[in-house]
């Protein structure tokens, strides 16, 4: 982490502001070290990353599990192997016109949230100038790690600090961040998406985004209704309606003044047997969603 992050940074104990203690630099980078609040809550920053002590999930996103299975390499090229070509089409779409919105911001601090192993990040890193700090936040220490390596040559003209932390309890204060994004971030929150949402209009500055990339589905089609049912055997159903899109609009628009968004692709889905969504055969939309504080 870069210490610029630290004025903006508050205790998410006790809403203290924070006092940095590096004890290895890499270039202008704190890679070892802690930070204190004044009421001695301290969190350490550990192979460049900032740790507030948040757990990973436990059904999904288990990353530090996978990673004792298979390289972190291995996995990424698992995942991305899993995926048809026509797939891997709409999904570059889908991260390019995401990333088209979050290039607006020309100087300042944006906040990618969920970053999980960095798709979006990896474009952030491609089109945002040398004004822009990129805040790399994720439940999950080790994948933050492991992006961090993974992005450094890349990222070597930028500025990226990685905080694994969560997302709906962040350690910033009010109004302090220019700009916010999550790549498909707040559905994997399930039952946490509203208050995720919540917690980044609570961090933004008056007057800036959240560029918002997510699925939308059709309640009156029969795959819709699967996934209900399977949301209701895990205590979920209501969170079917994260994926309405007139009720993930009124949502935004009610911790942000607007929200509009701009489908990136709609159609028929392939779906993959291991995510619930798009669900296979069914109408679905790549939707970027741009909400105003
Ligand atoms: C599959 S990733 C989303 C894709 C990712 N944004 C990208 O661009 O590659 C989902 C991530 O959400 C993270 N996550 C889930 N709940 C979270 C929370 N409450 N706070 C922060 N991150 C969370 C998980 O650890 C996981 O890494
Ligand atoms: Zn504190």
């Amino acid at each position: 982490m870069f210490k610029e992050i630290i004025p903006l940074l508050s205790c998410p104990c006790c809403k203290k502001e924070f006092t940095c203690f590096p004890s290895e630099m890499e270039n202008e980078e704190i890679t070892e070290g802690y930070i204190e609040c004044a009421e001695g809550h301290r969190y350490p920053i550990h192979k460049g990353v900032l740790n507030m002590g948040s757990a990973e999930q436990e059904d999904s996103n288990a990353w530090s599990d996978y990673y004792q299975e298979m390289s972190y390499e291995e996995l990424d090229r698992a995942l991305e192997e899993r995926k048809t070509e026509n797939q891997r089409n709409i999904q570059r779409k889908f991260l390019t016109d995401t990333a088209a919105e979050t290039a607006k911001l020309k100087k300042g601090f944006l906040l990618d949230i969920a970053s999980g192993r960095g798709l979006l990040l990896s474009k952030l890193i491609e089109t945002s100038g040398s004004d822009v700090h990129i805040i790399s936040a994720d439940l999950s220490f080790t994948v933050l790690m492991y992006d961090r390596l993974k992005f450094a040559d890349k990222a070597r003209n930028l500025k990226v600090s990685y905080i694994a932390c969560d997302a709906t309890n962040l350690p910033f204060k009010p109004d302090s961040l220019d700009m916010a994004c999550s790549f498909s971030g707040f559905l994997n929150m399930g039952s946490l998406f509203e208050s995720g949402i919540a917690e980044s209009a609570r961090v933004l500055k008056k007057g800036a985004s959240l560029i918002h990339a997510t699925a939308y589905m059709n309640p009156e089609t029969p795959g819709f209704q699967e996934v209900e049912k399977i949301l209701e055997t895990m205590n979920q159903k209501a969170f079917v309606r994260n994926l309405v899109q007139e009720d993930v609009l009124a949502l935004h628009r009610r911790y942000f003044a607007d929200a509009s968004d701009k489908f990136s692709y709609e159609g028929i889905a392939e779906g993959e047997e291991a995510d619930l969504v798009p669900y296979h055969g069914d109408w679905f939309a790549n939707a970027v969603i741009t909400a105003v504080k």
